[in-house]
Order: C-alpha cells, then structure tokens, then sequence
C-alpha cells in the first residue's frame, strides 16, 4: 500500500510509504501489516496505532495532568470527530434531552444529536467563549431552567474550545474552570470537541519554556490544555480527529474519557463501525509510527500551526484594512471625507475561521432596501450571491451556525464565516482582496439593484462582472445549495 501520487512522483515534496504485507516477527499487539490491518480486527482498533495514540495523549497533549490517576482513563480509536460525537451522544443522551452549546456552533453536532431527540440549549458567547455570568450565560442557563417549558435539566454540553468553529475564539483558562465547576455543580458531562488544539496563535501558545522547564515538547507544553487536565470528577469526553492533520478523508479520530465511558463505547463500535477502516489505519499507523515517530508527528502539528497561523495573518491584515470604506463628498463648497464602517471582526486565537459580522445599517440602502419589503437576511443572501458571482468568492452564511432560532439566529444572520483553510497562502490573499472589492462595490450599490442581482443571471454594476458571472454563476448556486442545506462546513 503506497502513499504517493503518480503525477507528482519527483516532486521533493512526496513522500511514500509502504505497509508491508506481512509481519511475522512482530508480535499481534505491534504488527503493522496487511494482513492484520485488513482483517476483522478489534473495536478497540489497530493495537500499535491505539498505543501510539494513547501515549501521544496522556503523555504529551496532556502533558501527563490527567486530573484523575492515566490508568482509569483510556482511548478509543473512532472513525472521526463526527463519529466519536454519535457514539457518545447515542451512550449518554436520552430523547427529550437539551444540551448546552455555543450560541453559534459547528451545525453538524446540532443534527448528529437531532435525530436521537436532543434538542441544543445555547448559551451566549463573548470574545473569550461561551460566556458564565449575565442574562443567557451559563450560569444563567443552569440555574434560571424552567423544567416546564424546557424539559429535563440538560445534562450534556457540547464544545468546541479552540478555535471555535465558526468564531475563531478559545477558551482560557480562567474561563474554562468556571465552566467546569458549574457542570460539576449541575452534573453536566463536557464533550470537548477539539480539532483544532494544535492550531493556537495567541502570544502563550508561543511561549518558550521558563528557566528550569523541560518539557519533551514545548510546543504541546505552551498550548492551552484540555477540560480533561481540570477533570476531577472524570466528566469530560473528548474528541480527537485525524481530519485537521492528515486527512479528512482517511476518517479517523479518537475519544478519550474515563474507562466506564470508554468500555460502553467500545459496545457501540462493535455493533455499528466496528472499527475505523484497515486501510486508514494500516496507513496512518504507518506514518506516525514507523515513518515519523513521535518526535516527527509532534514537529508535523507544529508546522501545521505556523502554516496556518500565516494564512490567518494574511486575511485577518487584509480584512483590517478594508473595515472602512472612504469616500470624499463635496458639502457646501467644502471636500468631507466619509467613513464607512463595513464590518468588524476579531482576529481568531485559533483554528481555521474568521468569523466576520457586517455592518449592514451602514449601507446607504439599507432603510430604502428594507422598505421595499426586504429583509435583512435578505441584504445578506444579496451581498453573498454578490461576491459569488462577480469575485467568486465563497463565504459560509452565519446564519447556518446558529444554534436556535430567534436571537442566536438574528445575530447569526449578520455574519460569514471565511476559512482560510482550504487554499494556499496566495491565493488566501487574493480571495480576501476579492472579497472585499466586491463588498464596497456591492456598498454603493442601489436598492433596486440589490434586489436584481442573481435573477436571471444578470449582474448590474460590476465592472468586468459578466466573463467572472458566467463561472460564478454556475459554481455559486452550485456551492451555495451546498452550505444552505448545512452540508460538511
Ligand atoms: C468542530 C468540529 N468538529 C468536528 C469536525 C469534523 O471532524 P471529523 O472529520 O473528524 O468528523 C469539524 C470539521 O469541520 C469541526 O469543525
């Protein structure tokens, strides 16, 4: 089984690996080869990966601060974030349930839970995270809970800490002990989903190590730790994935928790997954074990944060740039500079989105717009359909992260969410310049005009708009129906 593309054999960059087909001198608990890896094999899964994994996590992620003794917790190898977070919703969640989640949240969490009669709880969010204190806080939430309307007391959270998807926040410490010491106080189990930990840019996350500290990996020391390192009452599930740093497609994750939990989900695998796919395993096994070791693994995460780190700084420095849009009026013989404030958004602390909320009041025909029976959804689906089709750019709507109606969804509906995941450094900087040429043209833009765009394929007022609409056009309906049905974001 190699890992290499044809097309790009001599380029430096390609590595291959190979599994080799039989082992013999290993013994089971350490074989990584075909034969073993495309058997029926464990629940547990392949025992050299769960190892691997295991001592990657209490040793080095948790830096050894498990808050309860390593050997009641363990590791369960899933076949990704997605699946871990079923499995445990399926174990511990019950129909008529509600669970605790960030007013805006990753939307595939709120329908994994759906279907198993969950309903979300949301709780307010500041720029630190899910907020504790003030009106829809957590506190708040827990202790003000009107059984009568709501149902049972929720007794599950949902979280996403680092580098929150869609809002780029994360969760400090401060913060997270009192939102731990509250779902101790409510016995509420904490799901952490975390895919992007290793993704931290904020000034501690840079942190070398003081005089007298020598951690294995000062990288992994200097990040924000996980709600497992403050879990004394072995509350906390959490969920790994292979999604953000090998690949999505080779579908594999972990969960790690107390073992009572781990024994029960390791029952759900047995009868629905069985075990992540041997292929995917066999090769990831391969990679991080033999291939590059601990030491190879620890420097690949790393170099992930510093590439991606530089594609946030890029967007987040072209964006800051373009939050005004000037224009110089003449007023009574005299030259006034206007400003416009566009939009505001807050440079992420961590993972892979900036989460951008517009300034829609500010534009000109905004009231007029309104007026002709419009919404302010409306304006929004108008400025996306915009810069699909004259920059083709693709932003992800707010308002498919919202956790509930009403205001979570109000507030929502003024956002998008940019990723520069998906592309390379240049071509982040050119999409965030598009992005934003299209947003102050689409700011001078007319009511009426506001209303045409999309219909019919015709596009007003861009310069040069109708060769990029004719591509546009196409991909942006086709992406578009996309996201809006709250596919994969
Ligand atoms: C918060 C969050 N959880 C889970 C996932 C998906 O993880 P996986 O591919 O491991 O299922 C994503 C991907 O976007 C995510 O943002």
């Amino acid at each position: 089984m190699g890992f290499f593309s044809r097309r790009r054999r001599h380029d430096p960059k390609t590595a291959q690996i190979s599994v080799p087909k039989f082992e013999p001198s290993q013994s089971p608990e350490k074989r990584i080869d075909i034969a073993t890896t495309l058997q029926y094999g464990r629940a547990t899964g392949l025992p050299a990966l769960a190892d691997f994994v295991r001592e990657f996590t209490l040793d080095h992620m948790l830096q050894g601060k498990l808050a309860y003794a390593d050997d009641r917790a363990d590791i369960l190898l899933t076949c990704g974030s997605t699946d871990g977070f079923s499995k445990v919703v399926g174990c511990l969640g019950s129909p008529g349930d509600s669970m605790l989640v960030e007013e805006v949240t990753y939307p595939n969490a709120l329908q994994t839970a759906t279907p198993y009669g969950i309903r979300a709880a949301p709780v307010r969010m500041d720029r630190d995270g899910m907020m504790v204190d003030g009106p829809g806080g957590l506190r708040d939430v827990l202790e003000n809970w009107d059984e009568e309307r709501n149902g049972r007391r929720p007794h599950l959270m949902y979280t996403v800490t680092i580098g929150q998807n869609p809002t780029g926040v994360l969760l400090k410490r401060q913060r997270r002990r009192q939102i731990y010491e509250l779902c101790d106080a409510h016995d509420v189990v904490i799901i952490e989903d975390d895919p992007y930990w290793h993704l931290q840019f904020t000034a501690e996350s840079h942190r070398k190590p003081a005089a007298g500290e020598k951690p294995t990996y000062p990288f992994l020391a200097a990040l924000e730790p996980s709600f497992l390192t403050i879990d004394t009452a072995g509350r906390v599930v959490r969920l790994d994935t292979f999604s953000k740093t090998i690949a999505p497609g080779c579908r594999m994750g972990w969960i790690t928790a107390q073992k009572p939990i781990i024994a029960a989900l390791v029952g759900a695998t047995e009868t629905s997954t069985q075990q992540p796919s041997g292929f995917a395993q066999g090769m990831v096994a391969e990679l991080l074990c033999r291939s590059w070791g601990m030491d190879g693994w620890v420097a690949w995460l790393e170099s992930l944060r510093d590439a991606y780190e530089e594609r946030m700084l890029a967007m987040a420095d072209i964006l800051e740039s373009g939050k005004e849009l000037i224009t110089v009026v003449s007023r009574d013989d005299l030259e006034v500079v206007e400003r416009t404030q566009l939009y505001s958004f807050a440079k992420p602390d961590g993972g892979m989105f900036v989460w951008v909320r517009m300034n829609l009041r500010s534009h000109p025909a905004y009231r007029c717009f309104l007026a002709r029976g419009n919404t302010k959804a409306d304006l929004m689906a108008k400025l996306w359909d915009w810069n699909v089709l004259t920059q083709l750019v693709l932003a992800s709507p707010g308002g498919i992260f919202a956790a509930a109606e009403g205001e979570p969804r109000d507030k929502a509906d003024e956002c998008f969410r940019f990723s520069f995941a998906a592309i390379e450094l240049d071509e982040v900087k050119s999409a965030t310049a598009r992005w934003l040429k299209g947003t102050s043209e689409f700011w001078r833009l007319q009511a009426w005009e506001i209303e045409k765009i999309g219909e019919d394929e015709t596009v007003v007022g861009a310069p040069g708009a109708a060769a990029a609409k004719r591509e546009g056009g196409r991909m942006g309906r086709v992406l578009g129906r996309q996201d809006e049905t709250g596919g994969r974001v």
